[in-house]
């Protein structure tokens, strides 16, 4: 019978993107298994309890791949190992060779040189030799961070003097570093995209990023003022790269601008915080394209863009009543439990509905009950 392909597919995390890949794939038919990160956070009480995977555990790892064809990830903080032994068995979209780069700062930057995207200037730091010709090269103010599991900020250290270099301790820099010159960005940009099977790519339009105390606060698509080629030079050579790993799913690169052009920060191989707006401000959100690229159907080019204004829910929740209220805005909360720091939901704010007073309302609204966490290092802001 011919129909729409159901491949049976596993998404590896039951945090909030887990969760509404999991949303975008149900519509389509899809039969999905969301497995377990063992995190307290889970956003998928509605799944029931279950215990997180074990990938050690061979029987695990074969029940898994009896139970779906496909696997994807919310996060490249997976095992890798992990990955592997699941490819061995069922498809991996994204690769896990796609996932390893960006699981890794080092790699990520080489691959982004790679294919003519520009980057901070870095220095792999391993220990106290390589941290000081690591400052040597870049000068202050520099920010070190974790190759591996950094995410909002966390794992980094900014270092503005030499006082700054005798303080960082022993510990941090076992972990395995890299080095950044600071970039003087006059904003943060991000491109997110979804490459299919196919081989096509579908982008988004460049959107700018607020980040307070190195957590994603506002995202605004279209980002305004954007030069037509850069944008054009951009996706190009992101599709190269993806080409080049066979990508398949949703992607995103996080930039800053910088009065001498685009640079780019890190990468995702994994749907991202800075493509919420696409629920509201696209007809294919980011999650639909993402589960329609690993099921193997077509994704939707995303060419009509109404602009959005997309805010984070962070530490409280602020009065659904009042927000929805406002025309054009829609709320998305993820069950998780308030604490500050935490990303707890999302506002999307469609801005030809909701106008610009709409927004400052709604903006009001999420700043009321916005916690931040106090983490020692984060640069100032
Ligand atoms: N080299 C840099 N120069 C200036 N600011 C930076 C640099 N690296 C990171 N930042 C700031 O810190 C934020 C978080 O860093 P990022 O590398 O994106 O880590 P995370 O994985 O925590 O998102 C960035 O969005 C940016 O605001
Ligand atoms: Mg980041």
């Amino acid at each position: 019978m011919m129909g729409v392909p159901r491949p049976r597919i596993g998404i590896l995390g039951d945090g909030q993107l887990g969760r509404m890949l999991t949303l975008a794939a149900l519509p389509l038919g899809l039969d999905v298994r969301i497995v377990s990160s063992g995190s307290a956070a889970s956003t998928c009480p509605f799944l029931g309890r279950r215990p997180p995977l074990d990938g050690d555990d061979p029987q695990q790892l074969d029940a898994l791949a009896r139970a779906v064809d496909v696997v994807t990830v919310e996060s490249e903080n997976v095992r890798l190992d992990w990955l592997e032994a699941l490819a061995a068995r069922v498809t991996v979209l994204p690769s896990p060779a796609a996932v390893g780069v960006a699981q890794d700062r080092v790699r990520e930057k080489e691959a982004l040189q790679a294919h003519g995207i520009a980057t901070a200037q870095w220095r792999q730091v391993d220990d106290a030799p390589g941290l000081h010709g690591a400052v040597r090269d870049l000068g202050f103010p520099l920010v070190l961070k974790t190759r591996r599991f950094g995410y909002d900020g966390k794992g980094q250290r900014w270092l503005r003097a030499e006082a700054d270099v005798a303080a960082v301790p022993e510990s941090f820099l076992a972990r395995g570093l890299i080095a950044e010159a600071a970039v003087p960005f006059t904003r943060e940009l991000s491109l997110v995209c979804t490459r299919s099977g196919a081989g096509d790519v579908a982008f988004w339009p460049l959107v700018e990023n607020v980040h307070r105390g190195g957590i994603l606060v506002r995202t605004e698509a279209p980002a305004r003022d954007v030069a037509p080629p850069v944008e054009a030079a951009l996706r190009a050579a992101v599709a190269r790269m993806l080409d080049g790993w066979s990508y398949v799913g949703t992607f995103a690169l996080e930039l800053f601008d910088t009065p001498t052009g685009v640079v780019a920060n890190e990468m995702a191989p994994r749907v991202h915080n800075t493509g919420h707006w696409t629920q509201a401000g696209t007809a294919t959100c980011q999650f639909a394209n993402h589960v329609r690229a690993v099921a193997g159907l077509p994704i939707d080019a995303c060419a009509e863009v109404a602009p959005t204004v997309m805010l984070n829910v962070i530490g409280g929740v602020p009065d659904a009543r009042a927000l929805l209220a406002i025309p054009g805005v829609s709320l998305h909360l993820y069950g998780k439990e308030p604490r500050p720091g935490r990303k707890l939901g999302h506002v999307n704010v469609l801005l030809d509905r909701a106008g610009a007073q709409g927004l400052a309302s709604a903006g009001a609204l999420v700043d009321t009950a916005l916690r931040l966490a106090e983490e020692p290092g984060d640069p100032p802001t």
